[in-house]
């Protein structure tokens, strides 16, 4: 595990350097921003319970790329294996992309809030294979309420799927 983090560090400390380089060949200004950039720019000098804003960068950029990718290989791939076994699901989804985005361009984002049978599709792929089954248990701490109004008691576990 030691030596794995050890090249997991040497890894995302190269995009680190790869930023910075950057970062300073522009004068600071990059105009397309990544998620790194925003960092460099927000954490400066920063040093938080102990680390610095370079540990703080990698660490933050490594979490979403674990919690990330595998998440989503295993969500579209139930998504898809589903749609290949119900194949009159997969011929309305087709018509529905058809309709809403044609066949000379690809999808956007703003098009989804249009594609309510493949949002459908999507949630149904989540609810029967769950690519997190099981969630870390949480409790709260303290009492609390929400700005809703909604009360939490101190020692309330969060609900746990399975
Ligand atoms: C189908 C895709 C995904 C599923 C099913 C999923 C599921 C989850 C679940 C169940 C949690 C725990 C929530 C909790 O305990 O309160 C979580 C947390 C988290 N996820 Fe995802 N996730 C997905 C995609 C992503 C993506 C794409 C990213 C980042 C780009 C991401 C980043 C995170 C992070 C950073 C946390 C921790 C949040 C926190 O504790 O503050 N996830 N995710």
């Amino acid at each position: 595990m030691k030596r794995t983090a050890k090249e997991l560090d040497r890894f995302v400390g190269g995009w680190l350097e790869e930023h910075k380089q950057r970062r300073l060949m522009s004068g600071g200004l990059i105009e397309e921003q990544v998620f790194m950039d925003v960092l460099l720019n927000i954490l400066e000098d920063a040093d938080i319970g102990g680390f610095d804003a370079d540990t703080i960068n990698k660490a933050t950029c490594l979490v979403l790329v674990f919690a990330g990718n595998d998440t989503t290989v295993v969500a579209l791939t139930w998504a898809l294996s589903l749609l290949l076994n119900n194949p009159c699901v997969l011929k309305k989804a087709q018509d529905e992309l058809d309709m809403h985005v044609g066949k000379h361009r690809q999808l956007q984002e703003s098009d989804i809030k249009k594609l309510v049978y493949l949002q459908v599709i999507v949630k149904g792929a989540l609810r029967l294979y769950p690519p997190v089954p099981i969630i870390g248990l949480r409790a709260a701490l303290e009492d609390c309420t929400l700005s809703t109004g909604y009360h939490i008691s101190s020692g309330t576990r969060r609900a746990c799927m399975d």
